[in-house]
């Protein structure tokens, strides 16, 4: 062999080699950069699949922290302990995906959700202890007593199985007991494929439960000043900071997440939403939470990332003072409820009665949504929707309660 035509492959292969490099190099990096062989297996094939029947699936996934860190579609899918198998394609896959997936790598997320209202709590609210063990009951009861050792609420009767699975199930599953032993979902407020701290911080990510008129919460905060210059100002705020360094410059409008669960400028972040509360607002009348003076001192430190001392003070006297009259409100058509039934003048049946009725929109619908305006900035929440139909209603009430009497009082015709 020449020399040239030695010199001539030496440059043929060094080409090769350099092309192969850029051309590797321009590829995004979702699919280069990791480290595991199984990753490319995995991702590579369920990926190339499923762009083609699912795009939107793949896509969401592509532009997730996940996608960059190398975490595949396996990762997720693959069956954790007790869930059921299916083998798929060459692959086994888990039949149902739980919080026990993500708990794999977020244990202390999942510990922290554990705690909070958000787990066995929510699932109770509707169906009582009916589903979980008695472990998890317990559990729970540490932190919130009374939420889960209850019975099932009266609507899931009343209402029948359609209702509760196409209403109460879908906000009420984020604390569901699953069948592998895990409870709830972590998608709720991640997603499933995007899995990002932005979405969770969106306030109409919390509005797809927390709306509507016994927990007017995303309503309020579009009033509010800090909705509106969120709708204002929300391309300029950095809603993807990592949270481990997320600061006020970051995030220089409060969304919910924000107030009730991220560690601005260094303070503790949680995955419990109960931690920065004082009050039971969801309860017909308020009382002050054990952890009161913590709670609220962690909450009022988060808005004073923000705000002068004096102004958070001032809204905390304000909304409290709320509390209290909507408190004696309520208790005042309280009284006059129990005395009806004390006097078995309306039986025990649950909301049979129209009376019933209008005693639990009364606290449920608008003594709530008064407590909620006050505390988070919606002044039309704290008296239009909220005291102002609760007056009605009470005024509604008390002649409905006086007819009701006489009617059982009259002496009765031959
Ligand atoms: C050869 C093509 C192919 C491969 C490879 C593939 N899938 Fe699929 N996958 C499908 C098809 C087709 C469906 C059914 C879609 C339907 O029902 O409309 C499906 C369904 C699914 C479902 C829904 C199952 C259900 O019934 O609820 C999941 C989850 C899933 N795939 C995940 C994966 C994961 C994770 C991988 C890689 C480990 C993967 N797939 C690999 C083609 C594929
Ligand atoms: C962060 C974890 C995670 C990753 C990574 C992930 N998935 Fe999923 N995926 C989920 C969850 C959770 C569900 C809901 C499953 C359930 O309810 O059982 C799901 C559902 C699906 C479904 C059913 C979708 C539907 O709406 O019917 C398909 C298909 C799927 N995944 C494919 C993929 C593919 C392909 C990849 C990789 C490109 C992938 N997933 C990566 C968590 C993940
Ligand atoms: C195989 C491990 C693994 C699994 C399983 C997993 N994750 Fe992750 N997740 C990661 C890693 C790694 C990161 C990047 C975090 C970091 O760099 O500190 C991450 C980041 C995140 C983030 C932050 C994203 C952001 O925008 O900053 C969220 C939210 C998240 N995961 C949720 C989930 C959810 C929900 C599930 C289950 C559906 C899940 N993860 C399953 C490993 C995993
Ligand atoms: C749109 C989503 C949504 C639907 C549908 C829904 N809830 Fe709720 N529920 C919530 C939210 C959010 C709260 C928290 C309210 C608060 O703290 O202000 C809540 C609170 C509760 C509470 C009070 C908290 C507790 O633990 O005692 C009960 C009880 C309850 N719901 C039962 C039900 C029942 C029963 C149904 C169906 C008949 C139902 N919910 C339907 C979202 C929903
Ligand atoms: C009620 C909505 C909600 C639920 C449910 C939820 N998250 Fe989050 N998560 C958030 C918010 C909001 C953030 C961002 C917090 C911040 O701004 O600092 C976050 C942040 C994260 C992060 C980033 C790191 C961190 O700890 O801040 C991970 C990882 C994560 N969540 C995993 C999970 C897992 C796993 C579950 C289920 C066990 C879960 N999340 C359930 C709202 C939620
Ligand atoms: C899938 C529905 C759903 C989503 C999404 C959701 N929540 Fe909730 N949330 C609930 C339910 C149901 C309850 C009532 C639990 C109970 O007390 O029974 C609740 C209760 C709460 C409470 C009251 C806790 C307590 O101790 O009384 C706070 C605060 C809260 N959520 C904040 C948030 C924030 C912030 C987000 C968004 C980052 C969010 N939630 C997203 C369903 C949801
Ligand atoms: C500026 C901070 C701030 C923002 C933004 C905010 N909240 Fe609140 N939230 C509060 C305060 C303060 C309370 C009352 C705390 C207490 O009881 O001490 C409260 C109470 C609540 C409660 C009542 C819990 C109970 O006792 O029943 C829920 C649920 C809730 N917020 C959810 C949300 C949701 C969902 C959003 C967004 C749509 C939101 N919050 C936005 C500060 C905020
Ligand atoms: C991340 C920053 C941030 C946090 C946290 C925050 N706020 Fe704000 N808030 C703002 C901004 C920005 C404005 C608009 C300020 C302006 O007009 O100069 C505002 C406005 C307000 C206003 C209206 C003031 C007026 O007269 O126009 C009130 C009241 C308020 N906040 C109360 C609170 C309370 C109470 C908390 C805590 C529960 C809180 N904020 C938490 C940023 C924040």
């Amino acid at each position: 062999m020449s020399f040239r035509s030695v010199f001539i492959a030496i440059v043929i292969a060094f080409a090769l080699i350099l092309s192969g490099y850029l051309i590797n190099r321009s590829r995004p990096t979702y699919e280069t950069d990791y480290a595991k062989a199984t990753f490319i297996r995995a991702t590579g094939q369920c990926a190339d699949c499923h762009r083609q029947r699912h795009y939107s699936v793949v896509h969401e996934y592509e532009m997730s922290v996940h996608a960059q860190k190398g975490v595949s579609c396996l990762d997720c899918h693959q069956p954790m302990d007790a869930q059921e198998k299916l083998v798929h394609h060459g692959f086994v896959i888990s039949k149902h995906l739980t919080a026990s997936n993500c708990r794999n790598c977020h244990d202390r997320e999942y510990r922290q959700f554990l705690q909070s209202r958000h787990a066995a709590a929510s699932w109770a609210a509707v169906f009582g202890e009916s589903g979980l063990s008695k472990e998890q009951v317990d559990f729970a009861e540490q932190f919130h007593p009374g939420s889960c050792k209850r019975p099932a609420n009266p609507l899931v009767k009343l209402e029948g199985q359609e209702a509760i699975t196409s209403g109460c199930i879908k906000c009420h599953s984020v604390g569901k007991p699953n069948s592998d032993g895990s409870i709830g979902t972590c998608t709720s407020c991640h997603t499933r494929h995007v899995a990002s701290v932005a979405v969770a911080r969106l306030p109409t990510t919390c509005g797809q439960c927390h709306m509507g008129p016994d927990h007017s919460q995303l309503e309020i905060y579009h009033e509010s000043k800090h909705g509106v210059i969120f709708a204002a100002q929300k391309d300029l705020l950095n809603l993807s900071k990592d949270p481990v360094q997320l600061t006020s410059k970051d995030m220089f409008v409060p969304t919910c997440a924000t107030c009730h669960m991220s560690g601005l400028n260094g303070l503790k972040s949680s995955h419990d939403t109960s931690e920065r509360l004082s009050y039971k607002l969801a309860d017909p009348i308020s009382s002050k939470r054990p952890n009161y003076t913590l709670a609220q001192s962690n909450m009022k430190e988060v808005c004073s990332q923000c705000h002068a001392n004096s102004l958070v003070d001032r809204i905390y006297l304000e909304a409290e003072k709320t509390v209290q009259s909507v408190n004696e409100k309520v208790k005042e058509s309280l009284d006059i409820m129990d005395g009806l039934h004390r006097d078995k003048i309306l039986g025990t049946a649950p909301l049979s009665q129209p009376i019933d009725f209008k005693y639990f929109d009364l606290w449920h619908y608008y003594g709530r949504t008064a407590k909620h305006g006050a505390f988070m900035g919606g002044q039309d929440f704290a008296h239009w929707h909220g005291t102002y139909p609760l007056l009605k209603l009470g005024v509604e009430l008390k002649t409905e309660a006086d007819k009701l009497r006489k009617e059982h009082d009259a002496p009765k015709k031959q």
